[in-house]
């Protein structure tokens, strides 16, 4: 049997690469930095069984349509926003990502975002690298708020949520959190206390966003969440752009309704460089990096592959996101391998 043909859209590291090697034929799109067009990708994906993905490829209905074999979408990402969920369970295509592999390093760089923002570590380096250290110490200079005792909202507790909640524990701070879901066990494992948006906003020292784009969940932080915040408060997102309303945040970072935001995600990634958001002195701002550890990364090409490699065996993939698709086209009808 010949092997099923995979168009992967990005180099991603080795051991992702040496899993699809053994099972199927590649077809890479042979640069690190930039993904291909839309043309190109359309154009690429017509005669494929399976397609490895990142969350800069948009795959909506119109890649599926030209794509009569596809069956299965794998992203190399956790964040599937990019994908079309509905448009590919109803043509039978399976969609997988990459959950609990870069948990560690997202929640890592949400702590460090933490400690940066609030301890100005930026401002810091540039004061030294940029010759601007030309006073003697002083009691004043460059001073930011203790963490120790500090009240963290957590928004969004699942696995990343959790993990930052157990990461900030040896800072002694009071964790909350909101979601959709009341997880009572994790409340008793983690120490944290389960409150209402609204109260976490008004209450929270660091507000921490850690909810996936959906449509219930796009700017779910607007004008009005802003306003309820404390004027000492920071914003932190990790999450996703969307989540924010970006406009919103800007007036509110311009006019004090909050002290600062450090955000790693953006509406329009890359953000351009005259974006109001790199004007201000109250933000430090990351190109999308939160799960750039070097082992999370490996761990997510092994994982994506083996996510596409066991759909096209047949097999349950490690992490399916379209459940629905078992009912629209069972397993053994994908299975090539
Ligand atoms: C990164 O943002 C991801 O979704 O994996």
């Amino acid at each position: 049997m010949p092997k099923p043909k995979v168009y992967v859209t990005r180099i991603i590291p080795e051991p992702g690469l040496e899993i699809l090697r053994k099972y199927v034929d590649i077809e890479l799109h042979k640069s690190k930095e930039w993904p291909p067009t839309r043309e190109e990708l359309i154009e690429k994906v017509k005669d494929k069984d399976g397609l490895l993905c990142l969350l800069t490829d948009k795959i909506d209905a119109e890649v599926m349509d030209v794509a009569h074999n596809l069956k299965v979408i794998s992203t190399y990402s956790v964040g599937f926003d990019h994908i079309d969920i509905d448009a590919a369970t109803k043509r039978g295509i399976y969609v997988t990502h990459t959950p609990g592999v870069l948990t560690d390093a997202v929640a890592e760089f949400t702590v460090g975002l933490l400690l940066a923002i609030t301890r100005k570590i930026v401002d810091a380096n540039e004061v030294v690298k940029g010759g601007k250290w030309d006073k003697p110490w002083n009691p004043f200079f460059l001073t930011g708020p203790e963490l120790k005792g500090k009240t963290l909202g957590i928004v969004g507790l699942g696995r990343i949520g959790r993990a930052v909640a157990k990461k900030v524990k040896g800072f002694e701070m009071k964790v909350i959190y909101y979601d959709v879901y009341r997880n009572e066990k994790a409340e008793k494992e983690l120490g944290v206390e389960y409150v209402d948006l609204e109260t976490l906003l008004k209450t929270s020292d660091f507000v921490s966003l850690h909810v996936p784009l959906l449509k219930e969940t796009y700017h779910m932080i607007g004008e009005k969440e802003l306003k309820l915040m404390k004027p000492t408060a920071y914003l932190i997102n990790t999450a996703r752009g969307g989540v924010v309303d970006t406009n919103a945040l800007v007036k509110a970072l311009k006019e004090g309704w909050i002290a600062g935001a450090a955000l790693d995600v953006f509406e329009q990634e890359p953000l351009p460089p005259d974006h109001p958001l790199t004007k201000l002195d109250n933000v430090i701002l990351a190109p999308h990096i939160a799960s750039a550890t070097i082992e999370a990364r490996q761990r997510m090409a092994e994982l994506a592959a083996n996510n596409l490699v066991a759909v096209l065996k047949g097999e349950m993939p490690p992490a399916l996101v379209n459940k629905d698709v078992l009912k629209v086209r069972p397993l053994e009808k994908v299975k090539m391998i």
